[in-house]
């Protein structure tokens, strides 16, 4: 028995020290953390259950059967996070580049099928060269089973991606379809095709970081949502983005008791809307105001920055809040924003937290890049994003809700439950100036008469009453007050039910 014992901690003590001290060493000496280090911050102390810790490839080519090592390049389980389960994986690159064999796919999909089953998120920590070179196409079929697993997983169980190596090729397709991905500055990339290849093909010279890491992703293409500048930092913030999350579609989300009062005035907001409408302010300032201790956890805050979006806690309870910045492009709707804002609008529906959408929108943003672009399809996005979700929605228009974008922001005939306007709000089809261009087009030589007519409509259209005297709006509400009226909002909707009519899926303009 006492033999039986030594071997097994022998074997363990093998798989824990993956591909050796000399590929250890290396991982760190680029600043990265191995697999096993990143998974003891992530979880909860102690609470790590190893599964598959004796898995081996069975590839016998290229002199694979005489390198084998236990657990092949990924290290999987579940624990927990502040008490609550969680499963995960993370790729060892110091075993084979933490490089994907039908083996390590095989570990990947059974924590993925075991957390289905049971109802929590699965969080994935990737470092792999991607597909395992040696294996050929059993490795593109281990990719493409965690592919369907993804798929079928979405909307049902969190799912969250962390980059902190490379990432390439196919590879980037399952994190591609997780809820969240966070990166590692300088240590971590995603492309589907890597500088060697496009300086060939597009004679294009780039490095991998320009290319695919995080600040290019969490910038320009909008593919990653946070970046960080190290492994600790990325680990740290993940576990606080769990704490909004429900464990999976089947549960609310979790409860955090606050301090904070729900009906706390903010005397401050009576001024934060400038006098003059063509002068921004921060929307950040009423979000942090309103939400319990000032504490809003942002997503893809350097990307699409004229729609802020992310999470917050209304009297202890999660909410999704997603607003125009008037800060940036006037608060414009444009095809990123409206993409940034429709992904997270769904990810909320999806996962029954309430989304609060607070509205300063001066219209679509016009132009031949937009529409080239496709702004019709794009923008629909987010409009039907709002238009299918079932969750509590609370509006607050802040100040201008023009035209198209009116109707998109959450508004009362997307089924809006709650939809309040301060009395800067300006809903009309468009801004002063548009309108009596347009309507007194025969006038526009004459500045005196122009500005006059610009005037009496802003004294006539520019201002919440009329969309009040119709009931689009519930009510008119002082701004220092309007913490008080969403907490109470909330409290009303907790037991909301809306069903959509039954349907295979419906077919969001993509
Ligand atoms: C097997 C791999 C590997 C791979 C790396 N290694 N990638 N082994 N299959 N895909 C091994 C290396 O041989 C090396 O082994 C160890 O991992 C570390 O690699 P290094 O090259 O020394 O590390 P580094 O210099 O940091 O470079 C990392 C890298 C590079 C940029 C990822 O290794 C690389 O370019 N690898 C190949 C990437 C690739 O082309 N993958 C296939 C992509 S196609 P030793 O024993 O020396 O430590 C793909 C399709 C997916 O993934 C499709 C899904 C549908």
């Amino acid at each position: 028995m006492h033999d039986i014992i030594r071997q097994l901690d022998t074997m363990r003590a093998q798989a824990r020290l993956g591909g050796g001290e000399r590929r250890i060493a290396a991982q760190h000496a680029k600043g990265k953390l191995t697999a096993r280090e990143r998974l003891e911050l992530l979880l909860d102390r102690g609470s790590f259950e190893e599964w598959d810790m004796f898995v081996e490839h069975r590839s016998h080519d290229f002199g694979m059967d005489r390198d084998r090592v236990p657990g092949d390049g990924v290290v999987t389980g579940y624990g927990m996070i502040n008490g609550r389960l969680v499963f995960v994986f993370s790729q060892d690159f110091t075993v084979f580049g933490g490089s994907l064999s039908e083996a390590h796919a095989e570990k990947i999909c059974k924590i993925m099928d075991q957390a289905l089953k049971v109802g929590a998120p699965v969080i994935g920590l990737n470092d792999s060269g991607g597909a395992r070179i040696q294996e050929g196409v059993a490795s593109l079929g281990g990719y493409a089973e965690v592919f369907q697993r993804n798929v079928v997983a979405s909307g049902v169980i969190p799912q969250i991606s962390l980059i902190m190596g490379p990432c390439a090729g196919g590879a980037v397709y399952s994190p591609a379809m997780t809820d969240f991905i966070f990166m590692v500055k300088d240590s971590s990339y995603m492309f589907v095709t890597g500088p060697e290849v496009v300086k060939t093909v597009t004679h294009e010279e780039v490095t991998a970081e320009e290319l695919g890491g995080a600040v290019t992703h969490t910038t320009r293409s909008g593919v990653a949502d946070l970046a960080f500048d190290s492994d600790v930092e990325a680990i740290l913030m993940v576990r606080r983005l769990f704490n909004y999350l429900p464990l999976s579609n089947r549960e609310r989300p979790p409860l955090r008791p606050s301090n904070d009062p729900a009906d706390r005035l903010e005397r401050s907001l009576d001024t934060l809307v400038p006098a003059n409408p063509n002068q921004p302010y921060d929307m950040k300032e009423l979000i942090t105001k309103a939400v319990d201790d000032g504490e809003f956890y942002e997503l893809a805050p350097d990307s699409a920055r004229n729609i802020v979006i992310g999470f917050a806690r209304m009297e202890g309870a999660p909410v999704g809040i997603v607003a125009n910045q008037p800060l940036v492009l006037a608060g414009c709707l444009d095809i990123k924003s409206s993409i940034k804002a429709a992904r997270f609008v769904r990810f909320c529906d999806a996962f029954g937290i309430p989304i609060v959408t607070f509205v300063d929108v001066p219209g679509f943003m016009p132009g031949t890049a937009q529409e080239y672009g496709g702004i019709i399809k794009h923008g629909a996005k987010l409009l039907y994003a709002y238009a299918e979700c079932t969750v509590p929605k609370v509006t607050v228009i802040t100040r201008k809700a023009y035209g198209g974008a009116y109707d998109v922001m959450s508004s009362k005939h997307l089924r809006g439950d709650v939809n309040f306007a301060w009395p800067s709000a300006e809903i009309a089809v468009m801004g002063p100036k548009g309108a009596v261009e347009i309507i007194f087009r025969d006038e526009k030589n004459d500045p005196a008469k122009i500005s006059a007519r610009e005037a009496e409509y802003r004294e006539k259209f520019a201002n919440p009453f009329i969309a009040g005297r119709r009931g689009y709006i519930d009510d008119v509400i002082m701004p220092h007050e309007t913490r008080k009226r969403i907490c109470r909002s909330l409290a009303m909707l907790r037991d909301k039910k809306v069903d959509n009519p039954w349907r295979k899926h419906g077919n969001i303009p993509l």
